[in-house]
């Protein structure tokens, strides 16, 4: 045997560079074919949790998944705005036309799961007692397909509220109808399900129970995909919470336009990095709470967590902000020492690695590499840097950071890198995969999320203009949003809170 000989150790797919991934829709089998019934009565977050698991799937397992939202049938077929009494379950003309729009979501939900492939579909609505929940397991029994029932249970009022004011008044229901009016119209509406609404039990087959996001019950579920609907939805919470995504501070490759590598911050990096620590302690670690006694707003510390890659830029941008020790009590009463923003350094958090391309600027790869330059051009998402990484393959290693980022309910700083934000901001704003690797994502600003029931608020904080530096060096030919959808999608989120570096930061 010759001294080179060094085989393969494994079958090398399609192309040089083509995405070997398990990223798992190809590996699923057709019986894995899921549909989920959602249950529970208004304003328990339903719609929220439906999105956030199609979002989840479709993102990091590659399947194709949708929601069939019965609401949406019945504005389409009665009109959007009907009086509470619409819900009225003795009402046997309404009841009608409700079973109606039911049955035009089933209609599709069922065209839809008899496609080719692994897919999950969601029937989003009440889904209030056990004859209509019998009624859709009926219509569905012809299919080859697994089928849950999710229920959602919230008995906490303070949740509900919030969850009324913040969902429930925005929606086509009650667009443009006075809050006060719209509130009173939603309660009764929801009143209406008080004495008809059966809670999910044995008889409803296979079924997830989450109450108040703190019990969870499981029962008879089945499956790879349905096992990994449990393991999210327990991640889950939709509590109301911030988290904040900065890239590091201008580094010495970015100064020159290198990409990749492992190299410190430059004066203007080191210039964020103080400005950060001031974010971090004005916005990130304050909560705005109203005072019982005078009823006037004040800002109160909050627990506040910090995470940064392992590269040595993101570690010095966060140098600066401070680690104290503080004393929390959570809202189970749990008294808990806690260090404010102590940093962890996660692997998963490194950028995109470009392989025989790192500490290459654009300039040179294409000089060095045109053909490689060029396949990059063509397909940013799936393209692999020869030895390094592609957009896939960092989304495989994010999985475990995005189930932490849902699980936390406490604000998290996250310092990393433009290609991994590119890919967080992407899930978070519902955005599809392929557009991810354009999201713009500058040096000097604090991206602000909160997530709702369909994406995410969003809010930019520019800490340093582009005026304070040298050269930010992004001298990379394709960064831009190339689809005005999507930028009209961001806009639409979007508010830009610009630093003035003349005036110190007061957030
Ligand atoms: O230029 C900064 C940087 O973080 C590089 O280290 C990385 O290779 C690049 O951005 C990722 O962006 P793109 O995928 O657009 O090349």
């Amino acid at each position: 045997m010759s001294s080179d000989y060094n085989p393969t150790p494994h079958v090398i797919p399609e192309g040089e560079n083509a995405t070997p991934l398990g990223v798992v829709g190809g590996d699923c089998t057709e019986s894995e074919k899921l549909i989920i019934i959602m249950c529970g009565l208004p304003a328990t977050g339903k719609t929220h949790i439906a999105n956030r698991i199609v979002r989840y799937l479709s993102f990091f397992l590659d399947i194709p998944a949708k929601i069939f939202n019965v609401g949406d049938y019945r504005r389409k077929l009665h009109g959007a705005q009907l009086p509470a009494n619409f819900f009225d379950h003795s009402n046997e003309e309404f009841m009608a036309k409700r079973l109606q729009a039911c049955d035009m979501a089933l209609h599709d939900l069922i065209d839809f799961m008899k496609q080719d492939g692994v897919r999950v579909g969601v029937l989003d609505s009440t889904n209030s007692n056990h004859s209509r929940r019998a009624h859709i397991r009926d219509t569905l029994k012809s299919l080859e397909c697994k089928v849950v029932v999710l229920e959602s249970i919230i008995d906490k009022e303070d949740v509900l509220e919030s969850n009324i004011r913040n969902i429930h008044l925005n929606t086509p229901d009650y667009k443009g109808i006075d809050a006060a009016a719209a509130l009173k119209d939603f309660q009764k509406r929801r009143e209406n399900y008080f004495d008809v609404y059966e809670h999910v039990d044995n008889k409803d087959g296979s079924h997830i129970k989450i109450i108040n996001n703190e019990t969870f019950v499981v029962y008879n579920v089945r499956g790879y995909l349905s096992q990994k609907v449990v393991h999210f939805v327990m991640n889950l919470h939709l509590l109301p919470r911030e988290f904040y995504l900065s890239r590091h501070g201008q580094s010495e490759y970015n100064l020159v336009g290198k990409i990749g590598g492992d190299s410190g911050l430059t004066e203007a990096g080191l210039e964020y990095a103080r400005r950060l620590a001031d974010f971090a302690k004005d916005v990130v670690a304050k909560k705005l709470v109203v005072d019982e006694v005078t009823g006037e707003e004040k800002s109160e510390v909050r627990p506040a967590r910090l995470w940064t890659s392992t590269l040595r830029r993101t570690k010095e941008t966060a140098q600066f902000i401070k680690q104290e020790s503080v004393t929390f009590k959570w809202d189970n009463n749990d008294e808990v020492k806690w260090i404010q923003f102590r940093g962890r350094a996660r692997r998963n958090l490194d950028e995109l690695y470009a392989g025989v391309c790192d500490g290459l600027t654009y300039q040179e790869i294409k000089e060095r590499f045109p053909e490689e330059f060029a396949r990059r051009q063509e397909d940013k998402l799936t393209y692999r840097y020869p030895r390094g990484e592609s957009y896939m393959d960092v989304t495989l290693r994010l999985e475990q950071i995005v189930m932490d980022i849902e699980r936390t309910r406490e604000p998290i700083l996250i310092v990393a890198h433009q290609g991994i934000h590119r890919l967080l901001y992407a899930y978070f704003m519902g955005l599809p995969r392929e557009q991810a690797p354009f999201v713009s994502i500058p040096l000097n600003t604090v991206i602000e999320l909160r997530p709702n029931a369909y994406g995410c608020d969003e809010k930019r904080y520019v800490l340093l203009s582009k005026e304070e530096m040298l050269k930010d060096g992004q001298d990379e030919p394709i960064t831009s949003m190339p689809m005005q959808e999507l930028a009209d999608r961001a806009n639409s989120h979007t508010r830009s809170t610009s630093i003035d570096p003349m005036n110190p930061p007061s957030f």
